[in-house]
């Protein structure tokens, strides 16, 4: 979408994956605050995004979205300057229906320009906009009024399409938002992980600056997968380009989930100024997925899914889009370390069952 937004995927923080409906505002200051007190803001993780549950089933009586009069006592412009002052941005939710999915709050449809208004005055940065409860017609008709409401509501708003994936929204997205869901509703469990990754890698030639591909967000730290299993998914994720938005309660991260949402160089390969995402050029348990990057380089994941055995990876300079006589330096991402010697053709790593290694290749002149 043409409004400056979205030139890299965005980073930042959702309350649905961990908290569902359990929020309130107290809570969304604590994660600000852990935001920046752990170093996740200084890598980039800006926006702080309250998802469902934030509002009243009812709008008042000038037909205003009202904020949950216990949860959210002193009101959203009171949390955005809060988030604000941090040096973060905060993000909210709507629908583009009567209610919203879950807790069946007030939804936008038929109140676009009014809730934009009132979101702009707010000081919101970011809408995620979901497709719940609507009248049955297509998103691609319903979904762009929000679009114009934002683009004269005032104030630079990020825009999320939550759309589900069923009407392919990576082909019509990019007129009418910043990024757009390609699936249905993550779960914290390596099966369905890797299956948004794979749906979402269909569209892979949609994705660009200002327009991404939203396998949805980050299921890493809250507890369903090994540690392993999270590094994929973070591999995957930024490979994708995908929004990297962190899906735990950052005020109480293991070192393990810290160490792997603070890792600069695989952040490094998502926010990529050449923007393209990476996609798979080998299919089946053994995986590569690749894609370029800006220098000549060439980002890769090497992934075994195999559950119960290890087994030995390679990636094919034809594969990955180099030409066979290229030698490159290879830096392990996750190892933080440059292997010592060059490899030119092919590059092999052997992997443990559930497991990924990732890589920056880099011609040598
Ligand atoms: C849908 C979305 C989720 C979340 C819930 C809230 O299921 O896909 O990400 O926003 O609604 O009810």
């Amino acid at each position: 979408l043409g409004n400056g937004l979205g030139a890299t995927p965005p980073m930042g923080w959702n309350s649905w994956n961990h908290f569902h409906f359990g929020i309130n505002e107290t809570m969304i200051q604590e994660t600000a605050d852990a935001l920046v007190s752990t170093g996740l803001s200084k890598l980039g993780y800006t926006y702080a995004n309250i998802d469902d549950g934030w509002g009243e089933m009812t709008r008042d009586d000038n037909g205003n979205l009202v904020p949950h009069r216990t949860k959210f006592p002193s009101g959203i412009k009171a949390l955005a300057d809060y988030v604000h002052g941090k040096g973060l941005k905060l993000g909210i939710y709507s629908d583009a229906g009567y209610f919203t999915c879950g807790t069946k709050m007030a939804g936008s449809l038929g109140h676009e320009e009014q809730d934009a208004k009132t979101f702009a005055s707010w000081g919101v940065d970011y809408l995620k906009y979901d497709n719940c409860h609507n009248d049955g017609t297509k998103p691609v008709d319903r979904y762009p009024v929000m679009t114009r409401a934002l683009m004269k509501a005032g104030r630079p708003i990020y825009f999320s399409l939550c759309e589900g994936g069923d009407m392919h929204p990576a082909l019509w997205g990019y007129q009418v938002g910043n990024s757009w869901r390609t699936t249905d509703d993550i779960r914290d469990r390596w099966e369905s992980m890797i299956s948004k990754a794979d749906i979402n890698e269909v569209y892979a030639n949609y994705a660009r600056p200002g327009g991404w591909n939203d396998p949805d967000m980050l299921e890493v730290g809250n507890g369903g997968m090994t540690k392993n299993e999270y590094v994929v998914h973070f591999s995957l994720w930024a490979i994708s380009k995908a929004p990297l938005i962190i899906g735990c309660d950052v005020r109480n991260m293991t070192e393990d989930t810290k160490e792997i949402l603070s890792n600069a160089e695989v952040i490094a390969v998502n926010q990529d100024p050449l923007g393209i995402q990476g996609k798979k050029v080998r299919n089946g348990n053994l995986e590569v997925w690749a894609g370029p990057l800006s220098g000549y380089s060439v980002a890769v994941v090497l992934l075994n899914k195999y559950s119960y055995r290890r087994a030995p990876v390679t990636a094919l300079w034809e594969d990955i889009g180099l030409d066979p006589s290229t030698v490159v330096q290879a830096r392990d991402l996750w190892e933080h370390k440059t292997l010592e010697r060059q490899f030119v053709g092919s590059l092999t790593a052997t992997l443990e069952p559930h497991s990924c290694k990732m890589y920056v290749l880099k011609p040598v002149a």
